[in-house]
């Protein structure tokens, strides 16, 4: 019998967090059940940090809101985790600390809201002997064994919006505007937000692109008298024999991402000038598509993903992951999100080892935008 329960949100924050909450919190207390939420994410677990969650104070009025109520973390590997101790850093496994921490507190069930690398640890937690249940949270929309992750339909909304925006300065000034949308891995946002806002070229990471073919694809526009274009690039995309473009890096060990990725669309847009004529200008769209109110699809989808996570509890199913396939709500046993990544601790997403859902050639996207005659850099 599940009488108390925690959530967890971790990862880069996305609008919907607080409608997953939500949720959780209200399918709880219509089941005589009681709900917390860890601060910070798995940091809140390693520090035992953690506050009562209600629909009367806590966790009200917040359906709306961006971000997520209680916190979130990135970079919280607590099966690797960074520890400086007089200057001196250390990696150090410290679960078995988070396991005590919620048999001391007597939690039944931990809700785990995050992305492929969330869903790991959550997995590994299972292997120790927690009951949780994972639901699939990313922008990029690349967690394994689901259709669709929540934050995304907002994420592409955002972006969708800007290109309508772009598009009018493209127009009047005769340029290629290009927009780089975030995508790690995946490039989901750029190519659906690209078919929605009429891109002429869309460049993401599962295609690694050639400027040539893209340039040639805007100078045959120019031959029919169209003389901008509109291009998207994931932040993870790169050419043909080339690498990634990264902004930063830092070193917070193995298990978490140390690259920050940034200037995939400057580099887009600068060969872009050179091989077509065309005056090209780059926006980074950057945090705008992972901040403010989710659209009324991540409303439903996050109410539909905390409803079901809690109802799953009840039923005591745990170690598992809300899905939706082919419209369905449904689960899927964590062991199979986590695919091939299963060493214990080994959490960090796009590895090879790592499970993430990337484009395929066969999704329905790729075949439109080939279909419509949108350039994919190839
Ligand atoms: O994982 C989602 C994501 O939006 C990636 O596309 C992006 O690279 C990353 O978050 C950036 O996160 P942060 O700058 O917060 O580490």
């Amino acid at each position: 019998m599940v009488k108390k329960v925690a959530i967890l949100a971790n990862g880069g924050d996305v609008s919907g967090f607080n409608a997953v909450i939500r949720a959780i919190v209200k399918t709880a207390e219509h089941n005589g059940v009681e709900c917390y939420g860890y601060i910070d994410g798995y940091r809140g677990l390693l520090k035992n940090e953690f506050i009562k969650l209600s629909s009367r104070d806590t966790a009200s009025g917040i359906l709306t809101k961006g971000g997520s109520i209680i916190g979130s973390s990135t970079n919280a590997n607590v099966f690797n985790y960074k520890v400086e101790d007089n200057g001196k850093i250390e990696y150090k496994d410290l679960s078995e600390i988070c396991v005590q921490n919620v048999k001391k507190e007597g939690f039944d069930c931990i809700f785990t809201l995050g992305g492929d690398s969330t869903q790991k640890s959550a997995r590994d937690f299972s292997l120790r002997g927690l009951n949780v249940i994972g639901v699939p949270k990313t922008i990029d929309n690349d967690v394994a064994c689901t259709d669709i992750t929540f934050g995304y339909n907002t994420a592409v909304t955002v972006a969708t919006e800007a290109l309508d925006r772009l598009h009018t300065t493209a127009e009047t000034h005769d340029r290629i505007m290009v927009l780089e949308v975030m995508g790690r891995y995946a490039g989901w946002i750029a190519l659906e937000s690209g078919i929605a806002g009429g891109a002429d070229a869309i460049l993401i990471p599962e295609i690694p692109y050639d400027i040539k073919k893209t340039a040639e694809a805007i100078i045959n526009r120019k031959k029919i008298g169209k003389n901008f274009a509109i291009v998207v690039v994931a932040e993870g995309a790169f050419p043909k024999n080339g690498d990634v473009e990264i902004k930063n890096e830092r070193d917070n060990g193995v298990g978490v991402i140390n690259v920050q990725l940034g200037g995939a669309g400057d580099k887009v847009a600068k060969e872009l000038e050179q091989l077509t004529g065309l005056t090209s200008r780059c926006t980074v769209l950057g945090y705008m598509q992972r901040g403010g109110t989710p659209t009324s699809f991540d409303r439903v989808l996050s109410t539909k993903y905390g409803a079901k996570a809690m109802e799953l509890a009840l039923e005591g199913k745990f170690n598992v992951l809300t899905i939706l396939k082919n419209g369905k709500l449904d689960s899927v046993s964590l062991e199979k999100v986590v695919g091939d990544n299963k060493e214990i601790g080994a959490v960090q997403g796009g590895t090879e080892e790592s499970n993430v859902r990337l484009v395929t050639m066969e999704d329905d996207l790729v075949k439109t935008a080939k279909n419509i005659g949108i350039c994919l850099g190839n």
